[in-house]
């Protein structure tokens, strides 16, 4: 995990291990980008902040080439993934640097398109990474935003091990320097910033298959115990490796239940500057 954030107590809070790239490296513009496809044109130049290995910047870059696409993330071992797979795809248009959504590498006005995915909910000065965002953006350029609100989810059957599961999530993500329900504050975060324009949406993942449940109940079974959760828990007291170990032995059975269900909402933001 790298960092050059200036607040100690912002550390991201999944990390990098292969379990959370991995997961995030299934994600694409068409399932997690939707409401910000149909305003992208070819040729628009493009930067994705906090691009982790980014498969949904390939998406994007791939609806604005020939146009330049960036970007750009803290981690060296996310952007070597995303490096790999954009070479793999033949993407001529893409490329990926190291940089601090607080402290973006351009000059105003370089971007038409700025793409936020799962990001400002990590940090613990939201406003000041919107804010260089936007300046980055030029005049009539869109932004696009989605954040996640853990405050929405829900688990069918609900028990003790999917409450505290839940509870040990927020406390590790506030402990860490941000805000799980972030999903819920895009408006207010985006009104300050006097952009022309706005639309604020939600989008739910929703889990209610046999395939989806499982899969959804592995992945925590995995990242309760294995990522970089497991160890801020376990360091900071808000968990022991016991409790997670069963929490996440109940997450996997949870995933085979016939009557598993889940779903979240994730607030979604487009603003034009
Ligand atoms: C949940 S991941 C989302 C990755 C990608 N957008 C996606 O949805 O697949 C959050 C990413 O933000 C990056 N990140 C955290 N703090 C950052 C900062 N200050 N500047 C740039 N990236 C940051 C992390 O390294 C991580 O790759």
């Amino acid at each position: 995990m790298t960092g050059v954030n200036e607040n100690d107590r912002e550390i991201y809070m999944h990390g990098h291990h292969p379990v959370v790239v991995d997961e995030h490296a299934r994600r694409s513009a068409k399932r997690n980008a939707a409401y910000l496809l149909p305003h992208l044109k070819p040729g628009m130049s493009l930067l994705d902040i906090g691009c982790g290995p980014g498969s949904i910047t390939a998406g994007l870059a791939n609806a604005t080439g020939p146009g330049r696409a960036v970007g750009v993330d803290t981690s060296e071992t996310a952007l070597e993934r995303a490096r790999a797979d954009a070479a793999d795809a033949g993407i001529k248009n893409l490329e990926y640097q190291i940089a601090d959504a607080y402290d973006l590498p351009f000059s105003d006005g370089s971007f038409e398109v700025a793409h936020m995915h799962q990001v400002l909910q990590h940090l613990s000065d939201p406003e000041r990474a919107l804010q260089e965002a936007v300046r980055v953006l030029a005049p009539g350029g869109v932004i696009g935003i989605t954040e996640v609100d853990w405050g929405t989810a829900i688990f069918w059957p609900r028990t003790s091990a999917t409450d505290r599961f839940l509870q040990i999530y927020g406390e590790v993500a506030i402990r860490n320097g941000g805000d799980p329900d972030m999903g819920r504050r895009l408006r207010s975060m985006l009104e300050p910033l006097g952009l022309e324009r706005m639309e604020i949406g939600a989008l739910a993942w929703s889990f209610g298959d046999a395939e989806t449940t499982a899969q959804w109940g592995d992945l925590w079974w995995s990242r309760i115990q294995e990522s970089n959760i497991a160890t801020v828990a376990v360091e900071t007291g808000i968990s022991t490796s016991e409790e997670l170990a069963e929490i996440g032995a109940n997450l996997h059975e949870w995933g085979q239940a016939p009557d598993a269900f889940f779903s979240m909402t994730h607030g979604e933001a487009l603003g034009w500057k």
